[in-house]
């Protein structure tokens, strides 16, 4: 429970070298929304600010691909980015960039703070660097295989498939992206945040919650899985890291540190400070004091963010700030998990993926349909799977007949049986109620159980359990449907006229609160709902709160008398023929990302051919090498002798299925243990850009042994 005096949220700021999709959505942005939106009408002092990423190597990297600049690349994705937010109405206080001038300098003053205060260390090592394109190789510039799980496409920086924090190093068979060269080692001269000295304290604060031996937030507050990454960060050691890059895209280095020339930051410093310059630019504009949002033990600072961030946000960012002295460290990082879509990863290099911009011109005032949908299914604690199925059974059996339908039928019989003037009825009429006894349950009863519920849903709000706080609402919407259908206002109204006054004003009550709560969540249905009910809740000035307390003392939300508007529809229903459009449109671009952006290797000379000796084998046994779950020790047949081989095909292939395979073995290959056992030699493998693999077999029938040439 978050009780500052002010709550600073931050949302990663997206890279700009590509679209928004649904997974970015689900991640960093709608959940924020809906907290931000919610504490507003708490009326609580809360901030949210946001911007595009926009420097380091990725962007330079397609702005190569796409033979423009790097200027031009971040301004077309900062462009699109804003439409999406703006589209999706994610209501940023402010939405910044990390090209402007202010963030450059904040980003600047801060490396010089840590530099005059000898938090870095400066070394020289040899980097990686690709001798055709005559360049230092930055992280992003390298690919190869991940040491952790053995994707083969990792960056130098992070495993997307993993999430691992890389160091370029720690690549196998590592290539530069520019030329498809081996990069060699080359020295350079780098500043090193020394992680490695922070490990206790930020054990201390992340698993005990405490910091300089005080307090500092609530452990059990955290998610597990962002536990559970930043113990397993901490337990593998951490490592010294370069904050900066030899690059030509992005923060320069402060140029009269000495040897700064050519140096920029390092992307995963500078993005983070990122939120503090983004900030300072809204405090400017809305005559505020920046500091009081990060640097008074006033403030909680939440971070919402996607699973890869984890370490960024929990270990790398944290360390960077207490190195600086001046910061408050995050209170919480609510971090989402992952998105799937239909069945399978969203992919930007594969095309599968919702885009956001693709999605608001396809479905023009479908808004709030998404962005239920989206919370519905938010990764909260685990990966979750958006079907365009399961959107369009959203909207039609929730949206549509459970909530319109409920909203719709009181304004339409008050309308009818009252002219649409809230009745005054007798407080000791009966009512049946879904949540009470039958006949004993009265007004004050089924109206208290509404209060409840609509403190359980600001709870789960607060827990960042979004996902139970709109299960909470659909509730709250279900129980005022089952009011109506146990008291059959259209029945009664013949024999019982007063009953059906107190039926219809509860219901009123209900339709109010629906409105108020709903709004985080779906802020146009929501509005909407507020005009039919002719309730204009002013948030800014605290009303929501005043409603709390009149609920809590058993007083109406709207009174008697109050005239409300007209019926008219918040939510149609989504045909087939719609969901069919937009699932045609999910075609998976067979990427090219390992094929085509692979580059051929240098050419070698035939004798360089002749000297590796094939040979197809058969596979006689196979067994999981204990404690890695990535490698298989197999028994192969040459035909004239046995050779033991281990080899990293665990994940595709149990021992059982590969038994009896034919193969074809590298087997004059120097022999190297593994994991202790000695491997004499490597099997061929073909590999498909989503990382699958594939025996590079002779025909079948073919004996062991033969020579492959
Ligand atoms: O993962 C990303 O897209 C990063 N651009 C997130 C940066 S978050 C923050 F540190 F700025
Ligand atoms: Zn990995």
């Amino acid at each position: 429970m978050i009780d500052a005096k002010r709550i600073l949220v931050t949302s990663a700021l997206p890279y700009a070298n590509g679209p928004l999709h649904i997974g970015h959505l689900a991640g960093a942005y709608l959940s924020a929304d809906v907290y931000v939106r919610f504490q507003r009408m708490m009326g609580k002092d809360i901030v949210w600010v946001c911007g595009s990423d926009e420097n380091g190597a990725a962007i330079t990297i397609k702005a190569i691909k796409e033979e423009t600049s790097p200027r031009e690349i971040v301004d077309k994705f900062h462009e699109l980015f804003q439409e999406a937010f703006q589209g999706m109405n994610i209501s940023f206080d402010y939405y910044h960039r990390t090209s402007d001038e202010l963030h450059h300098e904040t980003s600047q003053e801060f490396f010089r703070k840590l530099y005059e205060n000898g938090k870095f260390e400066e070394r020289t090592s040899e980097q990686y660097y690709d001798p055709k394109a005559n360049q230092f190789l930055a992280d992003r510039y390298i690919k190869g295989t991940c040491p952790k799980c053995d994707h083969p496409s990792a960056y130098g920086d992070q495993c997307e498939n993993c999430g691992s924090a890389l160091s370029p190093t720690d690549l196998i068979n590592p290539s530069s992206t520019l030329t498809g060269e081996t990069p060699v080692m080359k020295e350079t001269t780098h500043w090193y945040l020394p992680l490695n000295e922070d490990e206790e304290w930020l054990r201390e604060w992340i698993v005990d919650g405490k910091l300089d031996g005080k307090e500092h937030h609530e452990p059990k507050d955290w998610k597990n899985h962002v536990v559970g990454q930043c113990k397993s960060w901490l337990d593998g050691g951490l490592h010294p890291r370069a904050m900066t890059r030899d690059l030509d895209w992005g923060v320069d280095v402060p140029q009269e540190i000495k040897g700064a020339e050519g140096k920029k930051l390092y992307v995963w410093m500078d993005a983070p400070i990122g939120y503090i310059s983004s900030t300072k630019a809204w405090a400017a504009e809305n005559g505020k004091d920046w500091k009081d949002y990060w640097q008074s033990d006033d403030t909680a600072l939440l971070h919402f963010i996607g699973k890869d961030n984890i370490v960024f946000h929990c270990i790398i960012f944290p360390a960077i700030l207490k190195a600086h002295g001046d910061y408050v460290l995050p209170t919480n990082v609510p971090a989402n998990q992952f998105m799937n879509l239909e069945g399978d990863k969203i992919s930007t290099s594969r095309n599968w993926a919702i885009w956001v911009n693709d999605y608001l011109k396809d479905m023009p005032g479908k808004v709030d349909e998404l962005r239920y949908f989206m919370v519905k299914a938010m990764p909260e604690q685990k990966d979750s799977e958006f079907t365009w199925a399961g959107f369009q059974d959203a909207v039609n059996n929730e949206l549509v007949n459970n909530l319109a339908n409920f909203l719709n039928r009181v304004v339409v019989l008050t309308n009818k049986y009252y002219e649409g003037v809230v009745p005054e009825f007798d407080e000791n009429q009966m009512i049946f109620g879904p949540s009470g006894d039958d006949e004993t349950s009265f007004y004050d009863n089924e109206y208290l159980r509404l209060f409840d519920d609509l403190s359980a849903t600001a709870q789960f709000i607060r827990d960042f359990d979004f996902r139970g706080a709109l299960n909470k609402i659909m509730e709250i919407s279900s129980k005022g449907n089952q009011i109506l259908q146990f008291n059959e206002p259209w029945k009664m109204i013949k024999e019982d006229e007063e009953n059906v006054k107190a039926v219809m004003n509860l219901c009123v009550q209900y339709c109010a609160a629906i409105s108020s709560m709903l709004r985080p969540f779906l802020p146009t249905a929501a509005e909407r709902l507020s005009q039919l009910l002719n309730f204009d809740q002013n948030f800014e000035s605290g009303e929501f709160v005043e409603m709390m307390d009149k609920m809590a003392m058993g007083d109406s939300i709207i009174e008697p008398g109050h005239k409300i508007n007209e019926a008219s529809h918040l939510f149609s229903r989504i045909d087939d023929e719609v969901i069919a459009e937009q699932k045609a449109k999910l075609v998976k671009t067979e990427a090219p990302a390992v094929v085509a952006s692979t580059p051929i290797k240098n050419n070698i000379v035939f004798d360089d051919f002749t000297k590796i000796d094939f040979r197809t084998a058969t596979i006689l046994e196979a067994v999981k090498v204990p404690k890695a779950n990535k490698l298989l020790q197999l028994t192969l047949d040459l035909g004239f002798e046995k050779r033991t081989v281990v080899s990293g095909i665990a994940q595709q292939y149990k021992p059982e299925d590969v038994i009896g395979k034919q193969v074809t073995l590298v087997a004059n290959l120097a022999p190297r243990k593994i994991r202790g056992v000695e491997s004499q030699g490597m099997i061929l493998m073909a590999e498909n850009s989503e990382g699958q693999l594939s025996f590079v077999s002779p025909a079948d029938g073919w004996e062991a042994g033969n020579v492959v040439s």
